[in-house]
């Protein structure tokens, strides 16, 4: 058999990749429009920036990294996440001298070998957005609109909710004091957990809050103990609640969202769609005070999401919200084989490309199977370079969307008849 493409990695074909290519224009626009500059990223890091930034006790780090060793035996990673990659570059390029607040956006694949599903993929693209040195629940919020304006320009407004929690910080009587009482507790029902719970018990007690089987079974038992932050989180996160809606945007309050990163603190979020299935996060992030500081760096706050293109795409083709794919505007055939007709074709092909898309060149075949390829393209006039008319220094303009309609017009003028036709 030919060679297949990987397991967990694929190929986008035409439209799939214009309608990515489309979502990624919309992305970028709006978020310039928030101020955030796009930073290009390596795919490949040292792994122990993983290690250290995204969590050992991970997922992503214990089980779903491509790890490789260089010819200098240097252990890299395929980056899972876009996070860790984007507080080195801040770090390594000293972006914090440059005052003020840093915003930063990235589109592009992300590597993790989990078990490919429906909208679960080992090659699969992000776009994120990072804004650091900004403390106040406003950075929380505006990026949060940000990520939420991207979703309505591309057709999903009202199909996704947004799930929110307060994960407090390191200060030992807010997030520690709550993570020992949830440990106490989940040792007093280990056995009702499941095994993956269990396992991870003592090193990330938080996580089978955001388990699929264990995690609603928590949510609902009252014995369970919540999070009580410190004053300054409780603020904090009582600011976010607030301007949300200010900005326009509903939520729920997920008191079992987790989110499966170790870095964050405060505010963290997942916005989900329900026409996907069980893949159901569009995009999630919060906010992470602490990381910047523990990888080496300044205390500076910064807070953050990332976006799943290809769910955003598969919610968008739920919704029915897929923008048609581009066909020609103009096609451009010859009626008979000519070297002279051919070339005007190739002149007349280039000049009506400064402002409209151009099919055609398919020379050698009948008039009438270049006009099924017309057809077929969806075209909508087609060009007809005929002996006849051109020793008149003419040529054929068809509308192929009224079959009967066509018209001669001097080739001089062709660029200007098919712009103001298409203008009409
Ligand atoms: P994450 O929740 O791991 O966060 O990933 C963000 C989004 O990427 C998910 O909501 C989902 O749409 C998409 N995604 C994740 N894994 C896969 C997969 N295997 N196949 C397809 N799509 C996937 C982060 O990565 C954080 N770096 C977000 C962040 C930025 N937090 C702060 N700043």
């Amino acid at each position: 058999m030919a060679l297949q493409s990987v397991k967990g990695f694929k190929d986008i074909l035409p439209p799939e990749s214009e309608r990515t290519a489309a979502f990624e224009a919309l992305a970028r626009g709006v978020l310039e429009s928030f101020g955030f500059r796009e930073l290009r990223l390596p795919v490949v890091e040292a792994q122990e920036l993983f290690v250290k930034a995204t969590g050992e006790t991970t997922d992503i780090v214990e089980k779903e990294m491509f790890v490789l060793t260089d010819a200098g035996g240097r252990n890299l990673a395929l980056r899972p996440e876009g996070t860790p990659g984007a507080v080195r570059a801040f770090l390594q390029h000293n972006l914090n001298l440059q005052g003020g607040r840093t915003k930063l956006y990235y589109i592009g694949s992300m590597f993790r070998a989990e078990r490919p599903q429906a909208g679960r993929f080992r090659e699969f693209e992000q776009i994120g957005a990072e804004a650091f040195g900004n403390g106040h629940p406003s950075a929380d919020v505006e990026t949060i609109l940000a990520l939420a304006r991207i979703l309505d320009g591309a057709g999903l407004k009202g199909r996704y909710t947004v799930h929110l929690n307060n994960l407090g910080c390191e200060r030992p009587e807010c997030r520690p004091a709550y993570r020992a009482k949830l440990l106490e507790f989940l040792r007093s029902v280990a056995d009702t957990l499941c095994e993956n719970c269990k396992r991870r018990l003592e090193r990330n007690p938080l996580r089978a809050l955001d388990c699929k089987g264990d995690g609603p079974k928590l949510k609902a038992n009252p014995a369970t103990p919540q999070l009580a932050p410190c004053a300054e989180c409780h603020a904090h996160f009582e600011t976010v609640k607030t301007l949300l809606p200010a900005g326009g945007l509903a939520f729920e309050l997920d008191p079992n969202l987790v989110r499966g990163l170790d870095y964050y603190t405060r505010t963290v979020f997942e916005l989900r769609s329900a026409d996907v299935g069980s893949q159901d996060a569009l995009a999630g992030g919060g906010r992470y005070d602490g990381l910047i500081k523990s990888m080496g760096g300044p205390d500076v706050p910064a807070t953050g999401w990332a976006l799943g293109v290809e769910r955003v795409l598969m919610a968008l083709k739920a919704a029915g919200s897929i923008a048609a794919p581009p066909h020609p505007e103009v096609y451009v055939a010859v009626q008979a084989e000519s070297p002279e007709l051919e070339k005007a074709a190739f002149t007349a092909m280039q000049s009506l490309r400064d402002f409209c898309r151009v099919e055609g060149a398919l020379f050698g075949h009948s008039l009438k199977s270049q006009m099924r390829e017309a057809d077929r393209l969806g075209a909508t006039f087609a060009v007809i370079f005929g002996p006849s008319e051109f020793s008149e220094g003419k040529c054929t303009v068809k509308d192929l969307r009224a079959k009967d309609q066509q018209s001669q017009t001097a080739i001089a003028e062709l660029a200007k008849e098919i712009r103001s036709r298409l203008n009409a």
